[in-house]
């Protein structure tokens, strides 16, 4: 896992709380209107995978408590994690792909509902991903994956090689030798597992999908709507499709790749069809990233024009994240898959406690504000959703104040005490359990293990009712909290 070079720890620094009477006349604790609906606060539980679905992408009881437990908490919103918009099988993901998981998500949104006493909005993050491979065995990636061309053989001095003695060769020689004879991409299958990208337009799946995109996410939307799920979260961040179209690195030259305008056409036609879809009343908003943190990414100016189209185009919402990218991610181990938040990006996404100069807290504050003040230049009054390291009232209230941010999203710190906002706002901010960014829920989520926190596990374990993981070692939900 990247660390800072600087490696200073930090504790969690929530600051003063405030009174219940403090709170009832925050901005964090007033309502925001979201497109037709209307938010009860400014509260926000950004998507989380838990990997508590069935393989084949199923609401499950495990899913239905996860999301009970942070509504009991009452946020003005809990977004659903990354729900697959594709029938494709992803293990325990969430998927929508299709009319049968209509009936587990409306059970998930009643759940919501009926947990928060009618106070928190659920949102479902659409998202759409490319394939990705394990990291192969150095024989059997040259033995079964390996296309041998003319170049491969000149490089070789091979010409009349028969093909087997040439993958049994290129399993025996060391990387200098690779690094002469294998392209950028071969050596990057090889070294990082085989992983598709939006520029491989070689392929029809992947040239095709400015076509397939908007009907895939349009009926995934109505059927959320259908399911009762207040509002949808299209996944424009991190590493997937949408933000690799959106990427500076796109340099598709059907029009959906080179400079920004076209770049962000497939987001636009996306949200299009969404919109036409559900309607204007029906709340539709995206995340994106403030900057992608690599090496020939975007930047802050793109993700500022990016936010103003977005706003122009009539999104209900902007949620901004940062980082999370393949391109830097740590070699995972043979037969592991890389994951995207190990690398300098993937910190910035998720900020550990062990930090730079900077600290771990508030990455997100500058990078958000400077693209809700071109949204608001450019005379659009979109909520734009923060998030990264947030877990004080102190700071929630003055990056409001401020017009940084217009809702306040804390995910990790969400985690580790879903009942923090509620505490907060009832005047018992000492009671809130800090999340101490050790980043324990990301290193389960990195196994797609079930996540959970490792904060729990140190209350009320002998508890007789208290669901734990199947070793006994881990309470799956956080503790309770009477008021
Ligand atoms: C276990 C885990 C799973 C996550 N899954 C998602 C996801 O499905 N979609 C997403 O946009 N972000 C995901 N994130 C990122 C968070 O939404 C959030 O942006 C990030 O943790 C930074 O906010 P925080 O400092 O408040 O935790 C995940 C984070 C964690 C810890």
């Amino acid at each position: 896992m990247w660390k800072p070079p600087e490696r200073i720890k930090y504790a969690p620094r929530p600051g003063k709380w405030p009174s219940e009477a403090h709170a009832a006349t925050s901005l964090l604790f007033s309502p925001v209107d979201i497109g037709q609906i209307q938010l009860s606060a400014r509260t926000w539980v950004p998507a989380m995978v838990p990997w508590r679905s069935t393989e084949e992408g199923f609401v499950t009881d495990e899913v239905l408590a996860w999301y009970e437990r942070f509504a009991r908490g009452q946020p003005g919103c809990v977004v659903v994690e990354a729900t697959g918009i594709q029938e494709v099988p992803s293990g325990p993901l969430m998927r929508i792909g299709h009319d049968r998981f209509i009936p587990g998500l409306k059970e998930l949104a009643d759940t919501v509902h009926r947990a928060s006493a009618g106070q928190t909005k659920i949102f479902i993050q659409l998202i759409d991903f490319l394939s990705i491979r394990r990291r192969p065995e150095a024989s059997k990636y040259f033995q079964r994956f390996f296309k041998i061309n003319e170049g491969h053989r000149v490089a070789l001095c091979a010409e009349n090689w028969k093909e087997d003695k040439i993958r049994e060769h290129l399993s025996s020689v060391d990387d200098a030798v690779l690094e002469e004879i294998l392209t950028e991409r071969e050596l990057d299958d090889l070294r990082m597992g085989a992983r598709e990208r939006v520029t491989d337009v070689q392929f029809d799946h992947i040239r095709d999908l400015p076509n397939v995109l908007p009907g895939l996410f349009s009926d995934a939307a109505e059927r959320a709507q259908k399911a009762g799920i207040d509002g949808v979260e299209l996944h424009y961040a991190h590493a997937y499709t949408m933000a690799s179209f959106l990427s500076a690195k796109n340099d598709r030259e059907d029009s959906y790749g080179g400079p920004r305008e076209n770049r962000v056409r497939l987001p636009l036609e996306v949200f299009a069809a969404v919109r036409g879809r559900v309607g204007d009343d029906y709340p539709v908003g995206c995340r994106f990233l403030s900057d992608e943190c690599i090496e020939g990414g975007n930047d802050l100016e793109d993700a500022a024009y990016f936010g103003v189209e977005l706003a122009k185009a009539g999104m209900d919402f902007l949620s901004l994240s940062r980082g999370g990218k393949f391109d830097d991610a740590k070699q995972p181990n043979v037969g592991d898959a890389a994951y995207p938040y190990t690398g300098r990006s993937g910190y910035e996404c998720m900020p550990a406690y062990i930090s730079d100069e900077f600290g771990p807290f508030g990455r997100n504050i500058q990078p958000t504000a400077f693209i809700r003040h071109a949204v608001r230049n450019a005379g659009y009054d979109t909520p734009i959703v923060i998030a990264g390291g947030i877990h004080g009232f102190e700071v929630a209230e003055s990056i409001l104040q401020n017009g940084e941010a217009d809702i306040i999203g804390s995910a990790r710190q969400s985690l580790a005490d879903p009942d923090w906002f509620l505490k907060t706002k009832l005047g018992k901010g000492d009671e809130v359990r800090l999340c101490t960014y050790s980043n324990y829920c990301e290193g389960l989520d990195q196994k797609h293990k079930i996540v959970t926190c490792k904060l729990w596990d140190r209350v009320e374990m002998d508890t007789p009712n208290v669901r734990k993981s199947s070793d006994g070692k881990r309470r799956l939900i956080a503790p309770d909290w009477i008021p």
